[in-house]
């Protein structure tokens, strides 16, 4: 159980200013935004609101550290990775409350998310001394070709408030491997996290310089100046899709290279053949983990019409279940919202579905504040015209509707431009190998809730983005290949 004094130790604990070159620092002007706690709308702490200039000084950090770190012995690079991991894991209770003050998800929900941070730490402190090229000779006998891969230089990296640390460390982590310098700049909701791991990697050895964090109540002011930097190496950045079309037609001028993880607006199928106890479990983690507040949540069921209604009620009774309340109390499985506007288009969301004949099966009442609470919620019979089947949710809302044949199913599952992720139940080996080849997206879970894994390549086709977060794919977003032609 935490109490008030947990709370406030932790708060107490965290660093509040920006960190440039190695050193902590207040904002130009010494302006400062506070940070909310969602669930009672009352001010957690205040941070410093990095400016432009703030920006422009944390890329004359990176820059300056860029040659001497991308120098340093992987084995280092490697090393310092696996401190970090390993105070991650340390201090993982400590991590979860910050978050969970400042995010509004369950203890339990982001307990699992640090866990989940710190393995993209382990696991690109492994790949960091993997870092190879190639050597051949030339097709036509006149030489040999040699590739090596050079760090990709001063790196800007932009993360979303909805995982605060593993949306960091999948960007960090190869980063580090690589030999890459970096100016992070988190989401102004929830910068608290970041900024205690910012502390943890300094504790556990990364130079001065090589991650440089602005905080900041404006996005755009401090990340368009960096784009506009020609010592700017890379962008990379997780969000929405209109956000990553904005900085991607800023970024345009200068070509810089870019990693982009946007929306989704995952489909989640269940067959005639699929075990429907599997089924429903797994639809349970795919809607309900981080409360639906997720790229790779599963935003739309579409269920063989043979089964939709015993699907639907089961996954109604699982739902409704859940106790909703403040993420630092006990036995709570659902937080608030992050914010009122989440929680309004969530809402909004619910009441275009049922105002077009869906029926409500739990839930679909928002809940009284403070706090931006709204109740899981299953939508039955939803029709095909409800905005919720086309726009990305972020809640805890399951809207469930029906196909009737496989060729049914692929088109809806594909009728969206997004492409990151899709889930399909089936016990058909045939079967599944022909929806997992039919799927327009990056990831399938197959008889599987979650794909989320630092050893797999995480990422989106179509209007969900491009680049790979994690597996031996992730590092070679901050590698350069160089190609010399030797006249051997
Ligand atoms: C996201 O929601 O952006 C990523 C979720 C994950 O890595 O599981």
């Amino acid at each position: 159980m935490t109490t008030r004094a947990d709370e406030q130790r932790v708060l107490d604990g965290v660093p509040t200013q920006l960190y440039i070159g190695g050193r902590w620092r207040d904002a130009t002007g010494g302006a400062t935004f506070a940070v909310e706690d969602p669930s009672t709308e009352q001010d957690l702490v205040h941070v410093a609101d990095g400016t432009p200039e703030d920006a422009v000084a944390a890329l004359d950090a990176a820059v300056a550290a860029q040659a001497a770190w991308q120098g340093t012995a992987p084995r280092e690079r490697g090393e310092i990775l696996r401190r970090a991991f390993e105070a991650m894991v340390a201090r993982r209770d400590d991590l979860a409350l910050l978050m969970t003050l400042e995010m509004g998800k369950s203890l339990a929900e982001s307990r699992s998310e640090i866990t989940y941070a710190a393995e993209f730490f382990r696991w690109f402190s492994e790949e960091a001394v993997r870092i190879g090229g190639r050597w051949m000779d030339s097709p036509a006998g006149d030489g040999r070709v040699l590739v090596m891969r050079q760090a990709v230089g001063p790196c800007v990296m932009v993360t979303p408030w909805n995982f605060p640390l593993a949306m960091g460390t999948r960007k960090i982590g190869p980063a580090v491997a690589a030999g890459c310098t970096m100016v992070m700049k988190p989401a102004s909701s929830t910068p608290l996290s970041m900024l205690a791991l910012v502390e943890l990697l300094e504790e556990a050895g990364l130079p001065p310089g090589v991650l440089n964090l602005v905080t900041s109540s404006s996005s755009s002011a401090v990340v368009k100046p960096l784009i506009e930097d020609e010592r700017t190496r890379k962008l990379t950045f997780t969000g929405s899709t209109e956000v990553g079309r904005s900085l991607m037609a800023q970024a345009s001028d200068r070509l810089l290279r870019l990693s982009m993880e946007l929306g989704g607006n995952a489909p989640f199928l269940v067959f005639d053949d699929a075990d429907l106890d599997a089924a429903v479990d797994g639809a349970v983690i795919a809607k309900m983990r981080n409360m639906g507040e997720s790229c790779v949540a599963a935003n739309r069921f579409h269920v063989h019409e043979s089964i939709a209604d015993e699907f639907t009620a089961r996954l109604g009774e699982r739902l409704g279940a859940l106790t909703v309340g403040r993420g630092t109390d006990d036995g709570v499985d659902v937080g608030p919202l992050v914010n009122a506007e989440q929680r309004d288009k969530v809402a909004e969301l619910v009441d275009d579905a049922v105002g077009r004949g869906a029926k409500v099966v739990v839930g679909g009442e928002r809940v009284d504040g403070p706090g931006y609470f709204y109740p899981p919620t299953v939508l039955g019979q939803v029709p095909a015209d409800a905005a919720v089947l086309r726009e990305e949710i972020f809640g805890p809302v399951a809207p469930v509707t029906t196909f009737d044949s496989e060729d049914e199913a692929l088109a809806q599952a594909n009728a969206t431009e997004y492409g990151l992720v899709a889930y399909a139940y089936t016990q058909g080996l045939e079967r599944a190998f022909r929806v997992i080849e039919g799927l327009q997206v990056g990831m399938v879970g197959l008889n599987k809730g979650t794909v989320s894994n630092p050893a797999g390549p995480f990422g989106g086709v179509k209007q969900s983005g491009f680049g790979r977060e994690g597996g031996s794919e992730g590092i070679e977003e901050y590698l350069s290949p160089k190609y010399v032609a030797l006249g051997l």
